[in-house]
């Protein structure tokens, strides 16, 4: 298997097989399926909400790519009027760094500088992208679920029910079909905002917000997956999100770092640290919780096992779907196919090299005679 591993990794740079999962179960009897959200994927990769799915063409070439699922560029809720609480947040920025990071534990990694936030185009247009994905989803092409950011109010203040009715219903009529999934977003800017800076404000948020967006959808069922931020107030706190984030359909986990003194959003071996550190305490502490989708400083196959490890049972990536094309060991094809192909079939560092890795130290076991990624997030 190391071997025919080796001639798929050497085959595969100019091209992916149009069946990755199907060609992973047939030739090393890996079954990859990954659940996000409620569905079932034919493998756990898929594409974090950001500036790489703004529009149809995107969609479609991660489509082709083999990607399992997308989400979509967080939308700014509004209210039937046009009114915005959050509308700091849609500022224009097109303007993206790719930039070397090396972390407090010495190793160099990737990050995206950019200064802005979210979708900056119209709310209308925003809908006709959400039925894309809609279709696009229901036709069995691939996942493709929106993403969106509503009020979110000061202990005393009551939430913005307009802006969570309208912006909700509207989303559900888009994407059509007989139910919504949806990220709500709490993101690094706002962990880094006045807004978060009292836990118990944040706490509130994560308790009520499930609840509002489906009660706003107009009776149409929502799967509401909250995407949570790693907030400035200490690790232990990330374990209090996640208790307080029991009423969602599944957790995200977690968003970028936040720098106080670039006033940026960061990535790299910092992050994936400290998300793999936070989600080991909530196994430890044995928390009932949402089924979890992981997202941070995800680059290689091992890395999604060590999410995976922690029970995640699918992954978002962002940064690696970015980095110069000299960084890919593939020689053609999209940066999302490129991605792909060092991911699954690197013969060290990819997912189904780390898989075989697994079977042979024992900790996880052929059933009828097939390896299987959701076995690892179980064990
Ligand atoms: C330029 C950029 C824009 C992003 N925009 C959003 C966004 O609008 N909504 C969101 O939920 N996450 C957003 N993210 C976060 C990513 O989806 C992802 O969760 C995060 O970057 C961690 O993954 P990574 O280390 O693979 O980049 C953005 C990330 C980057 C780098």
């Amino acid at each position: 298997m190391r071997a025919r591993l080796e001639r798929d990794f050497e085959r595969f740079r100019q091209e992916l097989p149009a069946d990755l999962a199907g060609h992973v179960r047939e030739s090393y009897r890996i079954d990859l399926t990954a659940r996000y959200l409620g569905f079932t994927l034919p493998h756990p990769i898929g594409k974090g909400s950001g500036q790489l799915s703004l529009n149809q063409e995107q969609l479609e070439t991660d489509r082709a790519a083999g990607l399992a699922f997308v989400v979509l560029k967080t939308v700014i809720a509004e209210d039937a009027a046009g009114a915005r609480a959050m509308g700091a947040w849609a500022i224009h920025e097109t303007r993206m760094r790719v930039e070397k990071v090396r972390s407090g534990s010495g190793l160099d990694g990737w990050t995206v500088t950019w200064q802005g936030r979210g979708w900056d185009r119209s709310f209308d247009d925003y809908l006709e992208l959400v039925r894309v994905a809609g279709e696009m989803t229901r036709g069995g092409g691939m996942v493709a679920v929106p993403s969106a950011k509503y009020h979110l109010p000061k202990v005393d203040e009551d939430f913005r029910e307009g802006e969570y009715r309208h912006t909700t219903g509207r989303l559900a009529g888009a994407w059509g079909g007989d139910f919504l999934p949806l990220e709500k977003d709490f993101s690094p800017t706002l962990a880094g905002d006045a807004l978060a800076d009292e836990r118990e404000r944040i706490l509130r948020w994560l308790r009520e917000v499930p609840r509002l967006i489906r009660a706003g959808s107009g009776g149409v069922p929502v799967r509401v997956a909250l995407k949570l931020m790693n907030a400035r107030h200490g690790e232990p706190f990330q374990l209090d999100m996640v208790r307080a984030a029991r009423g969602a359909d599944a957790l995200v986990c977690f968003n970028r770092l936040w720098s106080e003194v670039r006033g940026t959003a960061y990535g790299g071996y910092d992050l994936s640290d400290r998300n793999l550190r936070a989600l080991e305490a909530v196994k430890t502490a044995r928390l009932e919780h949402p089924p979890v989708s992981g997202t941070g400083n995800i680059s290689s196959g091992r890395m999604i096992l060590e999410y995976a490890k922690l029970g995640c049972e699918s992954v978002q990536l962002h940064t690696f779907f970015q980095l110069p094309l000299s960084e890919y060991p593939a020689t053609a094809g999209s940066r999302t196919q490129r991605a792909l192909h060092a991911l699954l079939f690197h013969p060290s560092s990819g997912l189904i090299a780390g898989l075989l890795d697994l079977e042979q130290a024992g900790r996880i076991h052929r059933r009828d005679g097939e390896l299987r990624y959701l076995d690892v997030t179980a064990s």
